[in-house]
């Protein structure tokens, strides 16, 4: 993973040219990593605030689409400084499709060089799985 990391900073920083925030004017970059498949997503904003999209979350939704259930890390590209966190709608949505939020690393960047790495678990503990709904 860690030699992966550069090609995957450099993506998600890259992909913040093709966000759509002229709302906002904050323009987010993601890449999910699915085992060896990588994955971009931007945030997409709408004139109707409440429907913007974050950029991890249509990155989760393209692995997905790509028959990607499980993924292993999210970058994070914004202008923040420090880098800003997956807000808390992202990090629910990530944590769905996690192999292991125990190991999942969620990596935050911007262009001037900074980085912060939490892991998934530590960004949302105790969160809802899902095993708690009934099963019949
Ligand atoms: N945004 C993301 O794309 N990811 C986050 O984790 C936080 C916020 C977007 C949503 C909106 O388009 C803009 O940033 C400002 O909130």
């Amino acid at each position: 993973m860690a030699d992966r990391m550069p090609a995957l900073i450099a993506g998600a920083i890259a992909a913040q040219q093709r966000a759509y925030a002229p709302y906002s004017k904050f323009r987010v970059g993601a890449i999910i990593c699915a085992g060896d498949a990588e994955f971009v997503g931007v945030n997409v904003e709408n004139a109707s605030y409440g429907l913007c999209i974050c950029a991890e979350r249509n990155a989760v939704g393209a692995a997905v689409i790509a028959g990607h259930r499980e993924i292993d890390c999210c970058v994070v590209a914004t202008d923040a400084s420090p880098p800003s966190s997956p807000c808390g709608m992202c990090r629910q949505v990530l944590l769905e499709f996690a192999r292991d939020p125990k190991t999942f690393i969620v990596t935050a960047v911007n262009s001037a060089g900074e980085r912060r790495d939490w892991r998934l678990i530590d960004l949302i503990p105790d969160g809802f799985s899902g095993r708690e709904l009934p099963t019949t």
